[in-house]
């Protein structure tokens, strides 16, 4: 963990903001200090008086709070801080962040400042996926601003999918990461982890037995020095990384969406195990037996998301990385693979049944570049994860 930081917390408008209490007893327990700020709108949701009680400190609220510019003009209050986190971040405080907006004390110090700052958004789900936020988020993005969530789930306005603000341990992880201050500070890269499932009917799926451990490992590694991390995981066994963007979703195609609006990103890390067929028409009843005649399923191909992204003409990641899992001839078949691919690295490992890798706690890797191919000794997929996270650091530097 990075030593105590000093923390600039504005407090949007928004039912998540009571979680907002929680995060600054979290932070203040790991030692950082927290600067709250309230907006108008965030005073409707949680009192000033627990904000600075929890705080241990003052609570802004008004930009023209004489008094207070006097005490710490609202530059000084925004540039005397290690990052600015604004939890919830409301789609109207986006939309002001983008257009570049200083109407009130919130967006003054978010357009006055020059430190990190990071968004954990929360807004209804419809909100979220508004062409106008999303535009926003683009823009945000492309200003070097910092995203923790949001997750999908139940919300408060009793609709279900993303929009839901990250937990707090989820931002004091993504904080922590931001101050860490790694080698791959700055670098915002993408893993695809775990399987697909493809549907057949509403109650049967198409599945592999991947587990999501190495892609997992692998995002924690990459956060762990200091990367942004988009997580696009299928539905997998092991729980998401904290500190990281989680995206899920359940099909092949569903992921290549979710990749394709994930970019640009500088490095892209393909560790999902996509499964390469679905049935081409997906029952939308159940199949039922009927007198004993077996069913036939016909399968299309899925989309290969690998090569769809390595071929890209404008906006390639600078490194791509693919996996290949083999059972027969591993490095001759991921030699061929990366080349077919146009990926610049495979990852190839040993998924026959013997070996125990394939959903196991242990790896067996062989790194193939252009320069050639490397053999690693079997090890726990977190040392995978940390040896191959160092070398794409290196790659990126
Ligand atoms: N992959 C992908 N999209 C797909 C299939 C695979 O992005 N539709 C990616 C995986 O995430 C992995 C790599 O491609 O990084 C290799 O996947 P693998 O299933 O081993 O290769 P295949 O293309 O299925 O080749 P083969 O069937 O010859 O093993």
């Amino acid at each position: 963990m990075p030593g105590a930081s000093r923390i600039l917390l504005i407090i949007g408008g928004g039912i998540a903001a009571y979680k907002a209490l929680d995060l600054i007893r979290r932070l203040r327990e790991r030692g950082h200090s927290v600067t709250p700020v309230l907006t108008r709108a965030g005073a409707e949701f949680v009192t000033p008086l627990s904000v600075s009680a929890l705080a241990g400190r003052k609570v802004y609220s008004d930009l023209f709070d004489l008094t207070d510019e006097a005490e710490m003009g609202h530059i000084e209050l925004s540039r005397s801080a290690d990052v600015i986190v604004v939890a919830p971040a409301t789609a109207d405080l986006i939309a002001k962040m983008a257009q570049g907006h200083a109407d009130d004390l919130a967006s003054t110090l978010l357009l006055a400042t020059d430190t990190p700052v990071l968004l954990a958004p929360a807004m209804n789900v419809r909100m979220w996926q508004h062409a106008a936020t999303q535009r926003n988020i683009a823009t945000l993005r492309g200003d070097g601003i910092g995203f923790v969530g949001p997750n999908e789930g139940d919300m408060a306005c009793g609709e279900h999918g993303p929009g839901r603000m990250a937990e707090v341990p989820q931002i004091v992880a993504a904080v922590e990461a931001g101050l860490a201050d790694g080698p791959l500070t700055g670098r915002r890269i993408l893993v695809t982890s775990g399987p697909t499932h493809e549907p057949i009917d509403p109650v049967r799926y198409l599945a592999n037995r991947s587990s999501g451990a190495q892609g997992t490992a692998i995002a924690r590694a990459l956060a762990a020095l200091g990367a942004e991390v988009v997580f696009v995981t299928g539905p997998a066994t092991v729980p998401p990384p904290e500190g990281v963007e989680v995206i899920r979703v359940e099909t092949a195609r569903e992921m290549l969406a979710a990749v394709e609006r994930a970019l640009p990103a500088d490095a892209a890390i393909f560790a999902a195990a996509v499964a390469d067929w679905r049935v081409a028409r997906e029952s939308d009843r159940k199949m039922k037996k009927t007198g004993g005649a077996l069913p036939h399923l016909e399968f299309a191909e899925n989309p290969d998301i690998l090569a769809t992204v390595s071929a890209l003409a404008e906006g390639r990641p600078r490194l791509v990385v693919g996996f290949a899992a083999e059972t027969d001839d591993v490095v001759a078949n991921a030699t061929a693979k990366r080349a077919r691919k146009g990926c610049d690295w495979i990852v190839a490992n040993d998924v026959s049944a013997a070996t125990g890798i394939m959903g196991g706690a242990e790896n067996a890797v062989t790194i193939i570049t252009a320069e050639g191919t490397e053999a690693w000794p079997r090890m726990g997929k977190a040392e995978v994860a940390a040896r191959l996270v160092e070398r794409i650091a290196q790659a990126l530097a």
